[in-house]
């Protein structure tokens, strides 16, 4: 088996070589990573490719180095079957190959050129390819000798993070953040900013990340992107200043969450200020620790411009009726 891993881990180093070869070819995926501001130095960098429109390329490639159609197809990169054949399911794509933390490919993204569906597909979990304990970008973030990580959400975030001079970024591998990830993270870092998008799906992605950190030991803080839907627009539209002065800014986990909660409440409504701050009462009864509360309850008194006597109150009188 740890053989069969080390075939994998070769046929993926060949298709990233290959995909990479075929980006320099290719005017139109080199047009798009212009024009998505991607410099040549990053290319090199990050190994970005192009899976060409014949899907059997690669296929032949590959098997004109004499690799079995058994372990292509356990590589995740094609599919197919015994009538057609096996062809690159990534064709005419922008790739991105994803490494572990040692710089060996292990998997791809591959982006369509322009609007599609969908928009990313993503190798799927092979033996060599486990998502929930990897980061695309650990291989640049652990190297990068800071204090913290950047968490985002997608490729060209950690990409366009990494070019402005932030190559602490890293991001989750198109699905949920994990206590894998997690733990993978507290081995380099105590501190995290979290830079999901500005959007519904990222506000909820963040919010669903942050007891999970917390598990973890690591202490996060929220970074504003608004109203730019992800750094990688933030950096383009408003540039690397704009960006470490919102690391700067950053705002701590449960304060957002609580700014997240507001949406929910009209607060020139006393009854439904009531409300809020009755459920605010509740999830600040959840420290445990007297200290961490009381500090808490206090940040929250003043940046809502209550007496902390009267939240005070209210928080014990909330923890002693939920026991
Ligand atoms: P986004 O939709 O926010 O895309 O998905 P993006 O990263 O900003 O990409 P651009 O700027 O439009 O090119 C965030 C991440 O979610 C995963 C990818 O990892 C992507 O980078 N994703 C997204 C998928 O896996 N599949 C999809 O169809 C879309
Ligand atoms: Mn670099
Ligand atoms: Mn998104
Ligand atoms: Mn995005
Ligand atoms: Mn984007």
């Amino acid at each position: 088996k740890s053989d069969e891993r080390l075939v994998l881990k070769e046929i993926n180093k060949l298709a990233a070589q290959f995909f990479y070869t075929a980006l320099r070819k290719n005017n139109r995926g080199l047009e798009y990573l212009e024009n998505r501001e991607i410099q040549n130095d990053t290319i090199v960098e990050f190994g970005l490719g192009y899976s060409p429109k014949d899907s059997r390329e690669l296929y032949r490639y590959l098997k004109s180095k004499g690799y079995s159609d058994e372990i292509l197809l356990k590589s995740g990169l094609f599919s197919g079957d015994e009538k057609n054949g096996a062809y690159c399911k990534f064709w005419n794509r922008i790739m991105f190959p994803i490494m572990d933390g040692n710089n060996r490919v292990i998997g791809f993204g591959g982006r369509v050129m322009g609007s599609g569906e969908p928009k990313y597909l993503n190798s799927p979990e092979t033996p060599i390819f486990d998502k929930s304990r990897n980061l695309y970008g650990l291989n640049f973030a652990r190297k990068a000798r800071a204090p913290y990580f950047l968490l985002c959400e997608g490729y060209l975030d950690v990409i366009s993070l990494h070019q402005n001079g932030f190559p602490m970024a890293v991001a989750s591998l198109g699905t949920a953040f994990t206590s894998g990830q997690a733990s993978l993270i507290r081995r380099y870092v105590q501190e995290i900013y979290l830079t999901y998008d500005s959007d519904e799906a990222g506000t909820k992605a963040a919010l669903r990340a942050l007891p999970i950190l917390k598990e973890a030991g690591i202490s996060a803080k929220i970074i504003r992107m608004e109203p730019y839907k992800d750094p990688d627009e933030l950096l383009k539209k408003a540039g690397r200043e704009e960006f470490e002065k919102r690391i700067k800014e950053a705002r701590n986990g449960f304060l957002f969450s609580l700014e997240v909660l507001e949406r929910d409440y009209d607060l020139n409504s006393p009854e439904e200020k009531t409300m809020f701050f009755k459920e605010v009462a509740t999830r600040l009864s959840k420290f445990e620790e007297d200290i961490e509360r009381n500090n808490y309850i206090e940040a929250v008194a003043r940046s809502y411009h209550v007496a902390y006597e009267d939240l005070k109150k209210l928080v014990a009188k909330t923890a002693i009726s939920l026991g």
